[in-house]
C-alpha cells in the first residue's frame, strides 16, 4: 500500500523500551480514574468480540504487552501479534510464554503489515489510532483490512458535538479525533462498511471500540 511515513506520530518511537511495557498497564490503569477507563475498554471490547464466530484466526496490531489476548481467545483459535516497538515485544513474548494461548509474536509496521492479503480472519487494533494523524488512519484501517478475510475491530477517536467541545478545551497534543461521517468515509475507501461501535472511556471522552465488516 502506499503510506504516509513522512507524517510524524511520536507513538512509533514512544513505547520502545522494555521498562515502557513494564510500566504500561499499571501506568495507565491504576487510580478510580484508570480503573473505570479499564472496566469500560474491557466491556466494549469484549461486547464485540462476542460478536465474532468461534476458532478464528485474529490479528492483533498493536499488541503492546498482549493484554487483550485472553478476551481474543474467547473466540480465536489462533493469535498473530504484531507491534514495532521491540520492548513491547520482548515483554509480550514473555507474557505469551506464562499463558495456554496460541499466539505468534512478530515485530511489524502497521502502515506496512508483513502479512498477505487476506491470511486472517479478523484484525483487532486497541490505541494506536488515536496517536496518528488522520491520512494516516485512513493507511491503516485499509492495512488492516487488506490482510483480513471478514473484518476489523478497531479503537477510534470519534467527536460527538458535546465531546468535541471538551476536546477542544483540553489542547492535547497529537490527538486526531474524527466525526462520524469521516470514519464511514475511511471505512469506505478502506472497503468496509460499520456494522457497530461501542464507546469504551468516560462519558465526555471520545475513544470508541468500532467493528467493521468487509464489503467484499
Ligand atoms: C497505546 S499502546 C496500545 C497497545 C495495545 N493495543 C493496548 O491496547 O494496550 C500503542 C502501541 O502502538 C505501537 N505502535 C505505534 N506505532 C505503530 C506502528 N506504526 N505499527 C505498529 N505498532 C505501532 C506502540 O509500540 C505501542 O505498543
Amino acid at each position: 500500500m502506499s503510506s504516509n511515513r513522512e507524517l510524524y506520530y511520536s507513538a512509533r518511537e514512544a513505547y520502545q523500551s522494555y521498562s515502557v511495557a513494564e510500566e504500561y498497564e499499571r501506568v495507565r490503569f491504576s487510580g478510580i480514574l484508570g480503573r473505570y477507563r479499564f472496566v469500560r475498554e474491557f466491556r466494549a471490547v469484549t461486547s464485540l468480540i462476542d460478536m465474532l464466530p468461534k476458532g478464528i484466526t485474529i490479528a492483533d496490531c498493536p499488541c503492546g504487552t498482549g493484554r487483550w489476548w485472553p478476551i481474543l481467545a474467547r473466540r480465536a483459535q489462533r493469535i498473530i501479534a504484531l507491534d514495532i516497538s521491540r520492548g513491547m515485544l520482548r515483554y509480550a513474548s514473555e507474557q505469551a510464554e506464562k499463558i495456554d494461548i496460541d499466539v505468534e509474536v512478530y515485530e511489524g509496521d502497521a502502515e506496512c503489515l508483513p502479512l498477505p492479503n487476506g491470511s486472517v480472519d479478523y484484525t483487532f487494533s486497541h490505541a494506536l489510532t488515536k496517536h496518528l494523524p488522520i491520512p494516516v488512519q485512513y493507511g491503516v484501517l485499509a492495512e488492516f483490512a487488506r490482510i483480513a478475510r471478514s473484518g476489523v475491530i478497531c479503537s477510534f477517536s470519534v467527536f460527538s458535538h458535546l465531546t468535541y467541545e471538551f476536546w477542544r478545551r483540553r489542547h492535547l497534543k497529537e490527538s486526531y479525533p474524527v466525526f462520524f461521517e469521516e470514519l464511514e468515509w475511511m471505512a469506505a475507501g478502506a472497503n468496509l462498511k460499520i456494522r457497530t461501535m461501542r464507546k469504551c472511556t468516560t462519558p465526555i471522552g471520545v475513544e470508541h471500540t468500532v467493528l467493521f465488516d468487509k464489503l467484499d
